[in-house]
């Protein structure tokens, strides 16, 4: 078997066991490990890099106004429709501000991250914050270390562009949520337009190398249904405004690289431009990502 920085993780969470932060067995590790290995090797690659881009910031996540503000963590408690005693999983749950949101209207919530910082922070914020409901656990989307119907609502919100495998994160969800459980997904998406979705993803992964592809509704639409889920309520939106200085700054390993970014922007036609809400004040730029919000339910067969 390869072990890998996530496998180190899970075992290193297993031993943090006394600090409340997992309730996992040995059992579950070594059932995770062998799910992870089936995935195959093509994960490890962009898992480490996404290991690397979180673990190197809990902090600068957790101030971010792009992933704690905007009407999305508003949404997601209206898509899970909560009403007090439900089992959630929230899936890349990152520094936790989908958990939190959740977390005061439901019975418990399994807020689960692949990066072990992220997963720390998260149980920091929860504990300042009072929210005793929420236990925390290593985990990747496409090989979820839970038994079939555990859950009653799963949540991800802002992650899957990250994810190398959409359709095991979709399939993993259907397989842990309860027949006629809910299914929450609030993500990054690219407008219609085939031009724009390779702009886009382009810019993201020059950007930040964890980014692996940031879908256009229809497409999400197409995979919810392929998994064997029914949609039953969709929104879109804008995510906060983003300032191109601040979002460059962390991730983008050369000035170089921000350049290319930059002249990418530019390179947009005054149209585009609209879509993304592009405005400049001096030589800073702001734009803002377009937003995908999906309920889906599991249906009973
Ligand atoms: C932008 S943050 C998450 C935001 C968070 N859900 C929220 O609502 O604020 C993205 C998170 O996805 C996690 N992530 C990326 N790929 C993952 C994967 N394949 N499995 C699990 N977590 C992953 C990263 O470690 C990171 O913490």
């Amino acid at each position: 078997m390869i072990i890998t920085r996530s496998t180190v993780d899970s075992l290193v969470i297993a031993a943090e066991k006394k600090n409340g932060m997992t309730t996992f067995g040995i059992s579950d590790i070594l059932e995770n490990l062998v799910r992870r290995q089936s995935v195959g090797d093509r994960m490890n690659h962009i898992h480490s890099e996404v290991q690397t881009q979180f673990g190197n910031s809990p902090d600068y996540y957790a101030a971010s106004q792009v992933h704690g503000e905007g009407d999305t963590l508003a949404v997601i408690v209206e898509f899970a429709q909560p009403s007090g005693t439900e089992r959630v999983l929230d899936i890349a749950t990152g520094t936790g501000f989908a958990a939190f949101a959740v977390a005061p209207n439901v019975a418990h919530v399994t807020a689960t991250d692949l990066t072990y910082g992220m997963l720390a922070k998260a149980r920091e914020l929860a504990s300042e914050r009072g929210l005793s409901n929420i236990e925390f656990h290593v985990a990747a989307a496409e090989s979820l270390p839970f038994a079939a119907a555990s859950f009653d609502i799963v949540t991800c919100r802002i992650a899957p562009h990250h994810f190398q495998d959409v359709t095991a994160f979709l399939s993993e969800s259907y397989r842990v949520l309860r027949p006629s459980g809910l299914f929450c997904v609030i993500d990054t998406v690219c407008p219609e337009s085939e031009r724009l979705i390779q702009w886009q993803n382009r810019v993201e992964k020059l950007r930040d190398a964890s980014h692996v592809w940031a879908y256009p509704p229809s497409q999400w639409r197409k995979m919810i249904g392929e998994t064997g889920f029914k949609i039953e309520r969709e929104s879109q939106s804008k995510n906060a405004e983003i300032q191109f200085s601040w979002w460059t700054q962390r991730e983008t390993k050369s000035p170089e690289l921000v350049k290319q970014i930059r002249s990418a922007f530019e390179g947009l036609s005054a149209q585009e431009g609209a879509i993304y809400d592009i405005r400049r004040d001096g030589d800073e730029l702001y734009f803002a990502w377009p937003m995908y919000s999906v309920q889906a339910r599991k249906p009973v067969e």
